[in-house]
């Protein structure tokens, strides 16, 4: 049989890593994909710029468009990145009949409903499980391998930088934008790195899980997104002190009102098993109400990772092409005609614990002032620690933990808080999530 025909578009991290798998493992891919799969040609911004893959016999253009209205290429990767101009491509190539395999989560969480839609329509695939956690399968897994289950929590380390990041602060008392630094070395960070520390990469990431999970569209503005640039080594340190780590964590939750979606910092006790994920992994913690508990785990970044997500859709594309045409999965895991609209709780209604770190006059009355106000707010104190002496300003650093409390009144309690004239600046407040199952707001 002809051997099927692939088209990369990018062959940066990710794209020289696919190529590179391709290559070394050719032989054992063609036999489970039941085809033997050619990369014949690849595009690029910069024709001159040397590449971490062997380029031989791909014919190499700067013209995208060339491939994707190429009639010999069966298969097109976009490993571009970015909405725009992806979007416009991967549109392209299923308008010309392609099968379309992407890393891409920001287009798939921002306009994966127009592309689906278009696919489905014209009984092709976009395949995109390197979109979400590197090389973990958990599309595949929240798809097909728990499609018995309905999901009550899933709960994740997402990114891989901010996870580096953290990780880098804590184990090595790192400087941020130094770890930074090394993870964009490592192919780890988006093109603009402020789309990983903001939070949004995991947004993306998590828009994806729980339209999976749900069989809710696809609605990446309903997620709650914080990042990780206002973490200081101090709350690392005072978190340590307490018994937790502080991990950026996606979380999406069945609760009896709706959905609870967000992306934000997070205390986790050290005896949880996603506080010893590390470095540039990523975890994922799924429960299921026949399953129980799941953890996937795996590098969530770089070249090999996400070119073994990258080239395990291949495979499912090339399956579909060759032998069972008919029997597809569906994109989003339940039938597109049965997806509904996200209903999402709203962050003031969620009920959880926080830590808050203060800097306050170091004088009398002051902590009474605060305790006062978080038990006027219902907000009740599990630990609070006064952090060291006074600095040449005279102010003192307080920690908090707090029992679990409804979101918005900690954050009126912050608010006024803040406003009292002992208050020095702003306070930092950092969830904190036991992550035991409870459905109770
Ligand atoms: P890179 O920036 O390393 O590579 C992008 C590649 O796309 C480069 O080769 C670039 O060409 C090429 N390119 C960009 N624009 C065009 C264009 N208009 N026409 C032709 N070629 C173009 O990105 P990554 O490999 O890191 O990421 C690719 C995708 O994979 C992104 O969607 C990302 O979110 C996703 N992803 C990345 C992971 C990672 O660990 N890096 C992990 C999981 C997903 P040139 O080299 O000439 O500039
Ligand atoms: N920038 C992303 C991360 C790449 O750091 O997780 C993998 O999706």
């Amino acid at each position: 049989m002809k051997p099927v025909s692939v088209g990369v578009i990018g062959l940066g991290t990710v794209g020289a890593g696919t190529v590179d798998v391709l290559r070394r493992n050719g032989e054992e891919i063609s036999r489970r994909a039941g085809r033997e799969i050619k990369v014949t040609r690849a595009a690029v911004r910069d024709l001159a710029r040397s590449r971490d893959c062997n380029t031989a016999g791909i014919s190499l253009t700067a013209n995208p468009h060339e491939i994707v209205e190429d009639p010999e290429i069966d298969v097109v990767i976009e490993l571009i990145g970015g909405c725009d101009v992806a979007f416009d491509l991967i549109s392209a190539a299923l308008d010309h009949g392609k099968h379309v395999v992407t890393a891409n989560k920001a287009l798939i969480a921002t306009r994966g409903n127009e592309i689906f839609h278009q696919a489905s329509s014209a009984g092709l695939v976009v395949a995109f499980e390197a979109a979400v956690a590197g090389g973990i399968p958990v599309i595949k897994v929240l798809r097909e391998g728990l499609a018995g289950n309905r999901v009550e929590r899933l709960v994740g380390i997402l990114n891989g930088t901010c996870n580096f990041i953290l990780s880098g602060m804590q184990d090595d008392r790192s400087d941020y934008a130094e770890v930074l630094l090394k993870a964009q070395a490592n192919g780890y960070a988006e093109a603009d790195p402020s789309v990983d520390v903001q939070g949004v990469d995991a947004a993306h990431k998590l828009t994806i899980l729980a339209s999976i999970a749900y069989g809710v569209h696809l609605d990446f503005k309903s997620v709650h997104v914080e990042g990780i640039s206002d973490i200081t080594q101090d709350d690392i340190i005072y978190a340590r002190e307490l018994g937790y780590r502080i991990k950026h964590l996606g979380i999406a939750r069945r609760l009896p009102n709706g959905l609870d979606l967000r992306v934000h910092p997070c205390l986790v006790g050290d005896d949880h098993l996603l506080s010893s994920v590390s470095g540039v992994m990523n975890a994922i913690v799924v429960n299921g109400d026949a399953v129980g508990e799941t953890l996937l785990y795996g590098a969530g970044a770089g070249a090999q990772p996400t070119a073994s997500a990258v080239i395990a859709d291949l495979v499912d594309v090339v399956r579909t092409l060759t032998s069972d045409p008919g029997n597809r999965v569906p994109h989003l895991a339940f039938q597109p005609a049965a997806l509904a609209a996200p209903g999402i709780v709203p962050l003031s209604e969620i009920v959880c614990a926080h830590y808050l770190r203060l800097t306050v006059d170091d004088r009398p009355g002051v902590l009474a002032d605060i305790t006062r106000i978080l038990g006027d707010y219902q907000v009740s104190i599990e630990a609070i620690r006064q952090q060291g002496s006074a600095d040449a300003l005279g102010n003192v650093p307080v920690v908090i933990v707090t029992h679990r409390a409804l979101e918005a009144n900690v954050a009126m309690a912050v608010l006024e808080i803040e406003a009292l004239s002992t208050i020095a600046r702003a306070a930092t407040r950092i969830r904190l999530e036991t992550l035991e199952i409870s459905v109770d707001e």
